[in-house]
């Protein structure tokens, strides 16, 4: 029977497709491993320590009392958590102390709202995507509850996270699912995914997002059936899950289009990243322009525009570059304090990082050179520091 049917062509053709499919499957597997293995690196007991906000011999104790949850024990003794564990710490002395609980768990309390923060500049590659995802695990990894929602079709920012948009996702899983005009439209619960980052979440990106673009004015035009006007479509998809999250961080694509606009609609901050250099910077004149324009537009039209930051901040920074340096300058004098103090530095440790699909919180130490991995660390931590306390300002915490 099977040597009748092998023999037929079209059985044939269809056993090489499937085996071509099955080997293409193990070769991408291999090549970028699916989300299941993604996974992140644990802590050593001094870093667990320091993020918590107790000291290494508490929380050796601990364990020792079998208190919280229990450490990996390495074969030289050596104490390592996940950062899931880390979280569960914070919950645990936030419990035992509730007078210090906010020290340890930094949770939104009631009153303070959602903070959105979009991160935006038309320019192509002036570190978007890389400025969202540091932001973002800088947050988780302070115990926030965070939201990264990929905005771009070329989805760089889902696929740091682990996912694949050509191959993880089908139609809707993007933000797009949520803000789209006909009857698909599904709640933005449903899109939401976890990663292997505790206490990260992300909306993945891909090119359906481009969807958007084309049916807005669509929409505009359809007198019969006034839709939610679009620069409110993100803002009210955010709102859905506005509960689960501290701080929702937007990767925008390199256009002002209608996803840029609903995103700047949506937030409540706006991180404007600036690669320090004069084809660059003039380039950004005209984004400004373009902005406030398109914004006054929208304004004009309800959408709200009340920020309670907006913060330019330089990226790509090589401090010994002397025309950067003016560059920088000049920005400083123009728009004082709206520049971040801090600039994240060039390095090839994060440039690296798109290659190996890890960021500097991610790599063990000793992956890269120490100097170069710790001052590129210090100056991200720094920036992203600033703009935790712009957060913190508007939740009215001091
Ligand atoms: N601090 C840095 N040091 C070195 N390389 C960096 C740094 N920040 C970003 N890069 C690299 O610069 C390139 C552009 O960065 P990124 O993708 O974040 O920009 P983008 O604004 O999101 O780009 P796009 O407009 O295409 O979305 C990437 O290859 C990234 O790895
Ligand atoms: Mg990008």
């Amino acid at each position: 029977m099977d040597n009748i049917s092998v023999s037929t062509t079209d059985v044939r053709i269809e056993r090489h497709a499937n085996q071509l499919s099955r080997q293409l499957k193990l070769l991408r597997d291999k090549l970028f491993p699916p989300l299941a293995q993604k996974t992140l690196r644990t802590f050593s007991s001094g870093e667990a320590a320091q993020m918590i906000g107790v000291s290494d011999g508490y929380l050796r104790q601990l364990s020792l009392d079998g208190k919280g949850p229990q450490p990996e024990l390495s074969s030289n003794g050596r104490r390592s958590y996940t950062l899931g564990q880390i979280n569960e710490l914070r919950h645990y002395m936030a419990n035992l102390k509730p007078k210090d609980a906010l020290s340890y768990l930094p949770w939104r309390r009631p009153g303070e709202k959602l903070q959105t923060v979009a991160v935006t500049n038309f320019k192509g590659g002036s570190a978007k995507t890389t400025t969202t995802l540091y932001l973002a695990q800088y947050l988780a990894l302070e115990g926030y509850r965070v939201l990264a929602i990929d905005l771009d079709p070329q989805a760089s920012l889902s696929s740091m996270l682990g996912v694949q948009p050509e191959f993880d996702l089908a139609d809707g899983d993007t933000l797009y699912g949520a803000i789209r005009y006909d009857a698909s439209r599904k709640p933005l619960k449903e899109i939401v995914r976890k990663t292997y980052f505790d206490g990260l979440d992300l909306v993945p990106g891909n090119l359906e997002l481009m969807e958007f673009e084309h049916e807005t004015p669509r929409a505009l035009n359809d007198r019969q059936k006034p839709a939610e006007l679009f620069f409110r479509r993100v803002g009210v998809a955010i709102a859905e899950v506005e509960a689960d999250y501290d701080v929702v961080v937007i990767d925008c694509p390199p256009q002002l289009g209608y996803l840029t606009l609903g995103a700047v609609c949506a937030a409540t901050s706006l991180l404007i990243t600036i690669h320090p250099q004069m084809v660059d910077v003039a380039s950004m004149s005209q984004f400004l322009l373009m902005t406030s324009d398109l914004l006054s537009v929208v304004r004009k039209a309800g959408g709200d525009l009340q920020h309670d930051f907006i913060k330019y901040v330089v990226t790509r920074h090589e401090p010994f570059d002397a025309p950067q340096s003016q560059i920088v300058a000049l920005l400083r004098s123009l728009f004082g304090d709206d520049v971040l103090t801090a600039t994240i530095l060039k390095s090839t440790a994060i440039a690296d990082a798109g290659l190996t699909k890890q960021t500097l919180f991610e790599i063990e130490k000793g992956q890269v050179r120490r100097s170069t991995y710790d001052r590129a660390l210090e100056s991200v931590n720094a920036a992203n520091g600033e703009v935790l306390a712009g957060i913190h300002k508007a939740w009215g915490r001091t």
